[in-house]
């Protein structure tokens, strides 16, 4: 079911349910940080592996400093920058994070999101909230509440509608180390704004293929409808029979389209989720073909998204 009762959801996490809450990056399967059955429920539900851990949302700075172990000046300037914001940072663990939320390794991710109602939760809640994405293991993140509604509504008693997500993409999750940051995942926060604040980072995304450590397995964010990732003078070999939505900067000067979604790397991060949806939705739609932004900015986790997307397809 839909709404925007906040104590509802609230109450519904701490009598030990999951329930869906809105972020300002995507929406999250949410259960109380201290309830393991709950959190176990999130696998289950999700068809996820427990070996994949999960992201700790705290609403205030003393709960982040609490679940790690140690709490160093890159953290710190890092969270001072971009929190409460779409930044996940990956740190060693204290001993209160339950290893079910992170796969019994010895770091946890934790992020200040800023989205007012999960803020509410958390603080009405009074602990933190695991969520990963409220979609299927490997498909594509929800940005509404229909979205969820449409993948788990059978599964879950609540979806806390916040409207449309304002950044669209996943958070940029970064492992701090006081040497240096590394990039474990690109996101709404630019890897460029991260720099300003910390200088160089190390990048360590995981393949597209290849699972390289727990945590690191490759992630499709897939809808059933096929991607192919096209250069622009390739537009002219698609066949004309095969009704195509089109993703990229820059209009198409030939080729029939089901549709074409021309956006700015900034408009793509928030409808991208969005158009994948609905292309699963329209019959009409067969086939998307995407033109890669510039490896820059937010383009970075778009092109990134629609790769691993894309490798679903590939065989
Ligand atoms: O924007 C977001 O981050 C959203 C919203 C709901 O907050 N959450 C999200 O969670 O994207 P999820 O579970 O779909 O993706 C979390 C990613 C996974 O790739 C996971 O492997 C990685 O974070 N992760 C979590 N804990 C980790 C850890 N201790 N070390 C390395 N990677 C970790
Ligand atoms: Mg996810």
């Amino acid at each position: 079911m839909i709404g925007s009762d906040i104590e509802r959801a609230t109450n519904l996490l701490r009598s030990g349910e999951v329930v869906a809450l809105p972020t300002e990056t995507v929406y999250g399967l949410a259960a109380h940080a201290h309830k393991t059955e709950a959190i176990e429920q999130i696998f289950q539900i999700k068809n996820r592996p427990q070996s994949n851990p999960l992201i700790l949302h705290v609403a205030h700075l003393s709960d982040a400093k609490k679940y790690a172990q140690a709490w160093t000046a890159k953290a710190s300037a890092l969270a001072q920058a971009f929190w409460p914001g779409p930044l996940t940072l990956v740190l060693p663990k204290s001993d209160k994070v339950d290893p079910v939320i992170n796969a019994g390794l010895e770091q946890v991710a934790i992020r200040m999101p800023r989205h007012n109602m999960i803020r509410q939760v958390i603080s009405n809640l009074g602990a933190p909230i695991v969520a990963p994405s409220a979609n299927l293991y490997g498909q594509v993140s929800p940005t509404l509440a229909e979205h969820v509604e449409r993948h788990l509504g059978d599964k879950i008693p609540y979806i806390l509608d916040g409207g449309p997500c304002s950044e669209g993409l996943e958070s940029t999750i970064v492992a701090v180390s006081e040497s240096k940051c590394t990039v474990l995942r690109h996101g709404s926060l630019p890897v460029e704004y991260i720099e300003k604040v910390v200088g160089p980072t190390n990048t360590f995304i995981e393949a597209t293929e290849t699972p390289i450590a727990p945590g690191m397995v490759p992630f499709h964010y897939a809808p059933t409808t096929p991607i192919s990732i096209i250069k622009a003078a390739d537009i002219s070999t698609i066949p004309s029979t095969v009704k195509g939505m089109l993703i990229s900067q820059q209009p198409a000067e030939s080729g029939e389209w089901g549709r074409q979604e021309i956006m700015s790397p900034s408009d793509a991060a928030k409808k991208l989720y969005a158009c994948l949806h609905e292309a699963d939705n329209a019959p009409v739609i067969e086939h998307i073909y995407f033109i890669p932004f510039e490896e820059a900015g937010v383009g970075r986790a778009i092109n990134d998204r629609m790769k691993r997307a894309a490798a679903k397809f590939r065989n």
